[in-house]
């Protein structure tokens, strides 16, 4: 269970290996520190805790793509990992009222976050127009279908994004909910015979999660989770989502051996750059490999790295104040985001390459959403993690949230992306089959 001791408590054994690490970039390091505290299952218990719908039949068409009428993009393929954020009065198509499954560190206007402006912005590729999300499309687009996220909490966070969209035009039910803090959990669309789960694996393949601030993960990179892995027969739509969890102090077992260790005093240094690669790896072979070569089919896609904003402490405040986005020149990607990014993308190539070579029906794609994620430091709960932070007067220390995202807010444009690439390899199919 969650520790009862101030996160900070252990930070001097952190320091103490920060000249070891200061390679890596101070950012890395700052983030062992506050990202270990997030990104823990329990970390947002109580405050003394230590730590448009549009039309489906009507003919859209863009710059670079037309759709027929199911929406199916035809022509030109976009890059939507590059733009800018532009400013947009449209607001988001739901809210903290009216969607029911936001949790509560993330609903950030019910919280009382002050500010609106963040919510007025829209992610513009360069190549052409991110229409808004289409539930309906996505209904159609998935009906008789199970997605399923897995990973950490920003897993949970896209899910919830993805709930709250949808549910504007069709009512998911609730029908399935297992673990503490709802690490597992089911939802039914009955109107589309869909379904949409959650799976708590923060390491994707198997590994023990450290049990306090003080101790440190194990895990096994040639084993594949199976709370997950287990169900991948009945999933036709996977989102695999993690890389927060491998900044974390971890011991590495590969076989029957010890690879080596993150931030562990007796053991090899090893970073966790290539072993979070080797750990993409095994889970995409492990689809491939279960889903059997002209096996039924199944679409992968891996969210490319959320950086986080810590400016310094993560409890003082003003940790992540910004309200206004980054302009595109302002900010790049850098350091461990852009590490963390380059290891995923190069990983779906790999496996893209072996499920082709193996004959299998599993498509993988990366959802490269690093770089405008990297612009929208103003994104985050900051200190409406908790509910009505200032009540009683600014406190000298208020615990910050820069890591997870406000739902409404950015998140809904990876769900936005995600659609379009589902509608393009839809066209593609219909291409194919006509
Ligand atoms: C949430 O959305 C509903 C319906 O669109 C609207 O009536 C309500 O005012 C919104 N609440 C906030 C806080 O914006
Ligand atoms: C969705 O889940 C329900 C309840 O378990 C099940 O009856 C149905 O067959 C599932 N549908 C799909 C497409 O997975
Ligand atoms: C390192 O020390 C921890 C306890 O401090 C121990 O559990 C772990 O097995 C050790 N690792 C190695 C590789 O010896």
């Amino acid at each position: 269970m969650a520790s009862s001791k101030n996160p900070f408590n252990d930070q001097p054994q952190h320091y103490s290996f920060s000249k070891k690490f200061f390679s890596y970039s101070s950012y890395a390091l700052l983030l062992l520190v506050f990202l270990h505290f997030y990104f823990s299952p329990f970390s947002f218990s109580p405050i003394h805790h230590p730590h448009s719908p549009s039309n489906n039949h009507i003919l859209i068409s863009s710059s670079k793509g037309v759709l027929d009428k199911n929406n199916i993009v035809k022509k030109k393929s976009c890059d939507y990992s590059k733009g800018e954020w532009v400013r947009n009065k449209l607001g988001p198509s739901y809210n903290g009222s009216t969607c029911e499954t936001i949790k509560p560190g993330q609903n950030c206007m019910v919280s009382g976050r002050p500010d609106r402006d963040y919510l007025y912005w829209r992610w513009k590729p360069k190549q052409c127009e991110l229409p808004r999300f289409q539930p309906e499309t996505f209904l159609q687009l998935l009906r008789n279908k199970h997605i399923a996220f897995v990973g950490d909490s920003l897993a949970r966070n896209q899910l919830e994004s993805l709930l709250c969209m949808l549910a504007t035009a069709s009512k998911p039910n609730l029908y399935y909910t297992d673990g503490e803090e709802n690490k597992f959990r089911k939802w039914f669309f009955a109107s589309h015979n869909m379904n949409v789960s959650i799976y708590w694996s923060p390491f994707l393949v198997k590994g023990i999660e450290k049990e306090n601030e003080g101790s440190f993960n194990t895990l096994f990179l040639d084993s594949v989770d199976e709370r997950w892995a287990a169900d991948l027969k009945d999933i036709d739509m996977l989102v695999l989502s993690a890389g927060h969890w491998y900044l974390h102090r971890a011991i590495y077992h590969y076989g029957n051996s010890v690879l080596g260790c993150h931030a562990l005093e007796n053991c090899t240094e090893i970073g966790f750059y290539d072993v979070f690669g080797k750990a993409l790896r095994t889970s995409f072979e492990g689809v491939i490999q279960r889903k059997g070569p002209s096996g039924s089919a199944i679409s992968v896609f891996l969210p490319t790295f959320s950086p986080a904003h810590f400016e310094g402490e993560w409890d003082m405040l003003g940790a992540c104040s910004k309200t206004l986005p980054y302009k595109g020149n302002e900010k790049a990607l850098k350091m461990m985001d852009a590490e963390m990014r380059r290891v995923g993308v190069e990983q779906v190539k790999e496996a893209q390459s072996k499920a082709e070579k193996f004959g299998s029906n599993v498509r993988i794609e990366a959802l490269d959403i690093s770089e405008l994620a990297v612009l929208r430091a103003d994104g985050h709960p900051g200190p409406y993690m908790h509910p009505f932070p200032f009540a009683n007067g600014v406190p000298q220390r208020v615990q910050n949230d820069c890591a997870h995202w406000c739902l409404p807010g950015p998140i809904d444009t990876w769900n936005e992306i995600m659609l379009e690439l589902i509608k393009r390899r839809a066209g593609k199919l219909k291409a194919k089959t006509s």
